[in-house]
């Protein structure tokens, strides 16, 4: 018995002192040698707040998630989490398609990105989604919500906020529930050079409607070309909305 312990003592004795050492030596070299970083590149719109996930918004979020995981040694062991971020906004305060692009380029040039957050608009998200993907890094955006996001040809982009497809499908469940068979959607705000909010909303509805037969029928009109009159609209719908159903014809 103890001849093992004495035995035992010596390795242990020098695995102490050996860690003793490799803490010195860890000690004396500086936080950058010792630490590696993991970038997060992101662009957002900067100032306009118009956009649901705008720098304002997300940003703040985004500067907590990035403490609270460095500030646990255990999360990312001899890593540090940071951020770099550009604007994906032109002069007029409007996602711009090109500029979210050359951004894209650029901070995968400068920083090779782990991962990118953001952009939200749906013209934005389209381009960096295509070399996010090309690139086989993650796209994370509480955006990017048109139909055409969905699987296909951006399989990079995760969305952490609601999508127009899962809006269908809930409205899909309505119309099955209560035996709804036709419909009718009005659009309007569609300002085409901005992000078409609402256009890509009704798009969501109408392809999951469509998708079980049921009648969508669309009617455009220019709210910014006016009078508009609203009544010839809502007369409209009530003579092409009502009393053609197959299922009605009992
Ligand atoms: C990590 O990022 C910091 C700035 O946040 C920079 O000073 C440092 O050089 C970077 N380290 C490495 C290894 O790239
Ligand atoms: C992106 O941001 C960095 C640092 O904030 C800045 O130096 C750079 O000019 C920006 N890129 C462009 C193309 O604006
Ligand atoms: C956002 O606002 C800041 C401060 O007012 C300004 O410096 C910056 O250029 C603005 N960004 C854009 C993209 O307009
Ligand atoms: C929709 O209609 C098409 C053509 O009539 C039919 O082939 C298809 O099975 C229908 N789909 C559903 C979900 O009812
Ligand atoms: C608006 O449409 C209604 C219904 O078609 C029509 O009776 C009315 O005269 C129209 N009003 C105007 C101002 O054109």
């Amino acid at each position: 018995m103890a001849g093992w312990n004495q035995g035992a003592a010596l390795p242990l004795v020098l695995m102490v002192l050996l860690v003793l050492l490799d803490l010195q030596r860890v000690a004396g070299r500086s936080p950058h040698e010792m630490q590696k970083n993991i970038t997060l590149a992101v662009i957002l719109p900067q100032n306009n707040t118009n956009y649901p996930w705008a720098w304002p918004r997300v940003g703040p979020a985004l500067e907590r998630a990035v403490r609270t995981v460095n500030a646990d040694a255990s999360l990312l062991p001899d890593h540090v989490l940071i951020y770099r971020f550009n604007s994906s906004e032109d002069k007029a305060g409007v996602c711009s398609e090109s500029l979210a692009a050359l951004m894209a380029v650029d901070l995968k040039l400068m920083y090779n990105p782990w991962a990118f957050i953001g952009p939200g608009c749906s013209y934005t998200s389209s381009p960096v989604g295509l070399f996010t993907t090309h690139w086989d890094i993650p796209m994370v955006t509480a955006g990017a919500s048109a139909v055409a996001f969905d699987g296909g040809i951006y399989p990079s982009i995760t969305n952490t906020g609601p999508t127009h497809k899962k809006l269908g499908k809930f409205a899909l469940r309505i119309c099955e529930h209560f035996g709804w068979r036709e419909h009718v959607m009005l659009i309007f705000s569609d300002k085409k050079d901005d992000d078409r909010p609402c256009y890509f909303a009704s798009e969501g509805l109408q392809s999951e409607l469509e998708s079980i037969n049921i009648t969508v029928e669309e009617r455009v009109f220019e709210e910014h070309i006016l009078p508009v009159n609203y009544s010839n609209i809502i007369l409209s719908i009530q003579n092409g909305g009502r009393g053609e159903s197959p299922s009605t014809q009992t």
